[in-house]
């Protein structure tokens, strides 16, 4: 039986970092599924083709092979054979993802991938749309939410580019809306998940929190 924990949340609210120390923690597979969309975007973009024309993105799709592997480092990503992982995080890719992430297309293709991942392992997935579409019978579910403040600082600091205050602050307002406004899979907590404010929180006591959720639920499952 695979165990799948859900992680869904806004940008900057540190949901990366926590699932990769968690599953790091109970050896399980760490799936970032923003990476997924990111290496699509990167391969519309490597052809030349319009990320807001759903029927170029269609095409780019016909030959897309996407493989996600773990490795100690981290996730590493690759399509058609590359090894894309560091060329996702640029800010021509942070616009470009909007739009091609909102297609149907491009949805239902890269949901039916993260689920084929996932099979038969226990798993740390984390995106937008976890537990409310990709896996809505996870174990466990969890919301992640910080202050825009505190996500501006956390996102400079990661990208280290130099870009400011301001320059970042406008991208995860428009991320902020977009994602949460789109109508395929907008990012919303599911019902039945836990919410975690992450805003004064260090990346370790959000580790452990949600370690510990992991823990209790096993215990009282043993307890059945
Ligand atoms: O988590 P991230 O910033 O790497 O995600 C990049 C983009 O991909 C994000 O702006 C929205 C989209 N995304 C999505 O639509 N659904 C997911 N499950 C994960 C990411």
């Amino acid at each position: 039986m695979n165990f799948v924990v859900a992680i869904d949340g806004t940008s900057g609210s540190g949901k990366t970092t926590t699932a990769k120390l968690v599953a790091e923690h109970f050896g399980w597979f760490y799936l970032d599924t923003g990476a997924t969309y990111r290496a699509l975007t990167y391969q519309v973009l490597k052809e030349g083709k319009d990320p807001e024309g759903e029927r170029e993105v269609g095409e780019v799709l016909k030959d897309f092979h996407l493989k996600v592997e773990n490795r100690e480092d981290g996730q590493r990503t690759y399509v058609n054979g590359e090894d894309v992982t560091d060329h996702l995080r640029t800010n021509e890719i942070d616009r470009a993802v909007t739009p091609i992430s909102k297609m149907k297309v491009v949805r239902e293709r890269l949901v039916d991938l993260q689920r084929r991942i996932s099979e038969n392992k226990n798993v740390i997935a984390e995106g937008r749309d976890i537990g409310t579409v990709v896996f809505p019978d996870a174990a466990l579910k969890i919301y992640m939410d910080a202050g825009l403040n505190e996500r501006v600082q956390r996102r400079r600091k990661q990208k280290g580019d130099g870009n400011s205050i301001d320059e970042v602050m406008k991208d995860l307002k428009r991320r902020d809306y977009h994602d949460s406004n789109r109508d395929l899979s907008p990012l919303k907590r599911a019902s039945d998940a836990i919410f975690l404010d992450t805003t004064s929180l260090t990346i370790q006591k959000q580790v452990d929190w949600v370690i510990n959720q992991i823990e209790k639920l096993n215990e009282s499952e043993s307890a059945v």
